[in-house]
């Protein structure tokens, strides 16, 4: 009886798997594979090097049409982040190629100047609606919180979805974002035959439905490295995700180190708080 139980339960677990990677298919999400990074896990932290190398990325090609805005200059001064020296985000700041608007000056008008150590690193636009105008009508999202904004999308049947959480909490993995954003800086390709291409839009096997409006960003040796790193795509997609990641998350570093402590701590607190408990009930027979 508990046998037979036993083999219908896993027919129809093995059926409910197989239709939910079905209905994955389906709804256009593909499998988005899983990348190692320095800071994932419950000890990753991030790379510093990486981080500088990410940011050098993003300044010479994603900041050409994406923005940073919740990010300041001063930012990237700070401990846990790509800690450049402040005199050479100074220089970095005043030479920014998009100035802030500031204002009104004593003439009653608003005026621009170049961004100091305290501006929000700014993209090209003034404007959501300058953006879609100068972008064929598609908005280039500010990148800032984008490694968080996004994830990867897993389509099986609901009662999987908590296993698979479970399965997520146990390997500490927070990473979908960042996954997602690789795949979608190296997964661009020629559409197969027969996929009818927009105009004005590219293929892409990470992006939902597969057409963005994006051009390829980055081919190998766009990006001229100082630090030796071999100038290929995947260097530079890994690099500019490790730095979106830090942008979106920047305190991971800190917060990774102090709930380590923290348990640490609380372990330690365990032992004495038994031992404690040993001594004061050994006077007492019971
Ligand atoms: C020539 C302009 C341009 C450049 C350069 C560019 N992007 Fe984009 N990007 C866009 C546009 C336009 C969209 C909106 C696409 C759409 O909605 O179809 C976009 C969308 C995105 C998205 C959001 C995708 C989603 O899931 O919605 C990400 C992430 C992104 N870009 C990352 C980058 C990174 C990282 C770089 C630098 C390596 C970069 N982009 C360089 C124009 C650009």
């Amino acid at each position: 009886m508990m046998k037979r139980f036993a083999q219908a339960l896993g027919a129809s677990l093995a059926a409910m798997l197989i239709s939910g990677s079905a209905l994955a298919a389906e709804a256009g999400h593909p499998e988005i594979a899983r990348q190692p990074w320095a800071f994932s896990g419950f000890t990753g932290q991030f790379d510093k090097a990486q981080l500088q190398r990410g940011f050098q990325v993003y300044k010479e090609v994603c900041s050409n049409c994406h923005g940073l805005d919740r990010l300041s200059f001063r930012n990237l001064v700070q401990p846990g982040g790509p800690e450049f020296p402040e005199p050479a985000v100074k220089q970095l700041a005043a030479e920014w190629p998009h100035q802030i608007t500031d204002g009104p000056n004593v003439e009653g008008k608003m005026f621009e100047r170049p961004p100091l150590l305290s501006d929000p690193i700014r993209g090209p636009y003034h404007n959501d609606n300058e953006a879609r105008a100068a972008q064929n009508g598609a908005l280039p999202p500010d990148l800032s919180l984008i490694a968080k904004a996004r994830g990867v999308e897993r389509n099986p049947s609901w009662w999987i979805h908590p296993f698979l959480m479970l399965g997520d909490i146990l390997k500490s993995y927070q990473e979908g974002g960042a996954d997602y954003v690789y795949a979608l800086l190296t997964d661009f390709s020629d559409p197969p035959a027969g996929f009818q291409l927009v105009e004005g839009k590219y293929y892409n096997k990470a992006f939902p439905g597969h057409q963005i409006a994006m051009p390829p960003p980055l081919a190998d040796g766009a990006v001229t490295y100082q630090d030796g790193t071999p100038p290929t795509l995947d260097n530079y997609s890994r690099d500019v995700v490790a730095f979106l990641s830090w942008a979106a998350d920047p305190s991971l570093d800190q917060r990774k180190r102090i709930g380590w402590q923290v348990i640490l701590y609380l372990i330690v607190t365990t032992g004495l708080l038994y031992l404690g408990k040993k001594r004061i009930w050994s006077t007492l027979k019971h």
